[in-house]
């Protein structure tokens, strides 16, 4: 409760620069501008959109609105638009696409009218969930349905739609519900995937066939010949899409493979020869002027030897300069953003600041290279020191829980204080690192922005189908999209990793017929009654244990698989402080808020609900 009265103290002065800071942050917000369009284009003659009023400045307003689900009730972002049997009237609201992450779409029941936006796949790129059922939508289907490829189920049922069914729509790789039943539509029916549709789905048309109905009647031979060359080259298409997907996995693991082994890693290094003079620019004052030939020279050409992590968004070197300062240079894997993207990014990512981040100190670029300046850690990452490569850990429970919270307070203040917000994406016990005292600093932050965003998506692919990181929460190989909720699940992982000293993908206590991950073996052992089986047995017994359990409590949390159930970052920083209220750990103590007042409300419940905890009932 202590905790929770030092916020209420504190709330009342921030909020109002809160308020300022939202006013101008928030006030351009997309979402926004998406649903004053969808409103002003549909005639609403019940009113059941009265409650969609726009002038209120509070951060996550619209996630109150009829109809709207938002990734989190603080910010203004859509998850999912539900106007079903509401009298709608109008087109197909185009500003629909300005609720860039959206992932559904119901407007069943209405009158909706018009053909369906030919240019649909980009209004909805990452729709999963579409259904436009019982409106009076004339036309033909859009063929571009079949590029929203994250569809898993449409429904266009009860219209008047016209014309083929599109054939490319069983190409839809994640589609498991299609129905069109009730229309005007004719021709051969696509072929998809057994269980997608059934007679059902085609049922009251003006004339389709083709299994599961009838087979097609051919008109005349040459038409018959034409069908039969068009199926023949479908196969053939399907089955070289299907081996190039597959290629172009196992090439890009080859690529990651070759990337650790090639012994000529360091070619690139070597060509950049003739542009040793870019100057490293540099934000702090405190770095002396750096160059190009200074860092390949630090780094002893990029050597391989020097390499000391990589990951998805690039190699990581380390680099001692002349007069003994060690620093990280991380060579950012290539992409497709601008020179102009990348400088924006850099003095974005150069100016934030926070004790448990590692700071940017400098970039520079040279032909196709991006190389980052990073202060070195001299303790490495949290990686190695729990899972130490001979011998064993020997992190205490104090200094683990330091690190949880420092690392915490870290993502829960780029997740709620720093501007613009940041989603890591990519929270692992890699990208913990440990200064001098095992002050944790987050790494790689503001990175994955760096990235070509469908790289990332594929690579989170990527890893599901090779061996599971074991840190991706399960709703991103859904929905592909990344929110703050995917971090606390990450972060949730580490913590699992703390407190039980395994690692993420390979869980060393459990029984060789276990092939599941930390997350599933502890999701298996809380339902067995045996929770406190899988606690290091190094910290058990030495009169932490409530602590160890009340900790293991915030881990599982953060790893339920709805991502509204989890805490928000805010409420893992303060949990885990309250933890470590027994130690001296903090030290300076910087005021920090969640955008949304109402969540310190959420707090308060949690601070609450922590006092009660006992280990048991898990
Ligand atoms: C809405 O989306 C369109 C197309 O992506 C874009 O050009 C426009 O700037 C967006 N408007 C706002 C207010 O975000
Ligand atoms: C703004 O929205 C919040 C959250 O829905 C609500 O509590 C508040 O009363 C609204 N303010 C105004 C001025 O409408
Ligand atoms: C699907 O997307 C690809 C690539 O963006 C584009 O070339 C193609 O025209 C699109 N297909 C349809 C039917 O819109
Ligand atoms: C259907 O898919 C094939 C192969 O992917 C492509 O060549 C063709 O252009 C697509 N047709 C339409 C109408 O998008
Ligand atoms: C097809 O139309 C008939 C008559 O209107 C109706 O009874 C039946 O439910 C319809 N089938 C489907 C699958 O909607």
């Amino acid at each position: 409760m202590v905790v929770a009265r030092q916020i209420f103290g504190a709330r009342v002065v921030v909020s109002f620069f809160l308020l300022i800071l939202c006013g101008m942050v928030c006030g351009t917000d997309s979402d926004i501008f998406c649903l004053k369009s969808v409103k002003s284009a549909l005639e609403d003659p019940y009113n059941y959109l009265q409650s969609w009023s726009f002038n209120n400045e509070t951060e996550g307003y619209i996630c109150k609105f009829t109809g709207v689900d938002c990734w989190h009730p603080d910010e203004n972002k859509v998850l999912n638009l539900k106007l079903s049997n509401m009298g709608l009237k109008g087109q197909f609201p185009r500003g629909i696409q300005n609720c860039s992450s959206m992932t559904g779409l119901d407007f069943s029941l209405n009158r909706l009218s018009k053909t369906i936006p030919a240019d649909i796949s980009t209004l909805l790129r990452f729709v999963t969930s579409l259904d436009l059922s019982a409106n009076d939508f004339t036309g033909e289907i859009p063929a571009s349905l079949s590029n929203c490829t994250y569809l898993n189920s449409l429904k266009l049922d009860q219209n008047q739609l016209t014309g083929q069914i599109p054939a490319n729509l069983s190409q839809l790789p994640r589609l498991k519900s299609f129905s069109v039943a009730n229309n005007l539509l004719t021709g051969q029916v696509p072929s998809f995937k057994q269980g997608v549709a059934t007679a059902e789905s085609y049922a009251n048309n003006s004339g389709l066939c083709g299994p599961p109905l009838e087979a097609c009647q051919p008109k005349s031979s040459t038409s018959n010949t034409a069908v039969i060359a068009g199926a023949a080259v479908g196969g053939v298409t399907v089955a070289a899409l299907g081996l190039g997907i597959g290629m172009f996995f196992y090439v890009r693991r080859i690529s990651y493979r070759k990337k650790e082994e090639d012994p000529e890693g360091n070619k690139w290094a070597t060509s950049l020869k003739g542009t040793k003079q870019i100057k490293v620019s540099t934000f702090e004052k405190a770095v002396s002027k750096m160059y190009l030939k200074d860092l390949l020279k630090a780094t002893n050409n990029f050597s391989k030897s020097n390499i000391i992590g990589s990951g998805r968004s690039g190699t990581v070197y380390k680099a001692i300069l002349n007069d003994g300062t060690s620093l990280m240079v991380k060579r950012l894997q290539e992409s497709q953003h601008s020179e102009k993207e990348f400088l924006t990014e850099m003095s974005t990512l150069g100016s934030i600041k926070h004790r448990n981040l590692v700071p940017l100190l400098g970039f520079c670029t040279a032909k196709k290279e991006r190389l980052l300046v990073y202060k070195n850690m001299p303790n490495g990452t949290l990686h190695d020191q729990l899972h130490p490569d001979a011998g064993v850990c020997t992190m205490d429970w104090p200094l683990r829980l330091k690190i949880a919270i420092g690392a915490a307070k870290g993502l829960a203040w780029l997740h709620h204080s720093c501007n613009p917000r940041i989603i890591h994406r990519n929270i692992s016990s890699k990208c913990i690192l440990l200064d001098a005292d095992f002050e944790p600093k987050i790494s790689d932050f503001g990175l994955a922005r760096l990235m070509d965003p469908i790289d990332t998506h594929l690579s989170t692919f990527v890893n599901g189908e090779f061996g599971d990181l074991g840190y991706v929460a399960p709703e991103y190989t859904k929905t592909l999209v990344a929110t703050s909720k995917g971090d606390v699940y990450s972060f949730g992982t580490v913590l699992l990793e703390l407190v039980t000293g395994e690692r993420p993908t390979h869980v060393a206590k459990a029984p060789e017929t276990f092939k599941g991950n930390l997350v599933e073996w502890i999701t298996q052992q809380s339902s067995n009654a045996k929770l406190h089986d899988v606690i290091d047995e190094s910290l058990v017994g030495k009169g932490a244990d409530q602590e160890l359990f009340q900790f293991l409590k915030v881990a599982c949390n953060c790893v339920t698989a709805m991502p509204k159930e989890r805490p928000t970052m805010f409420d893992v920083y303060q949990l885990l402080r309250a933890i470590g209220s027994n130690y001296n750990f903090t030290i300076e103590d910087e005021i920090m808020l969640p955008m949304d007042t109402g969540d310190a409300d959420n707090l308060e419940e949690l601070i609450v609900a922590r006092e009660g905890l006992d280990g048991k009932g898990m």
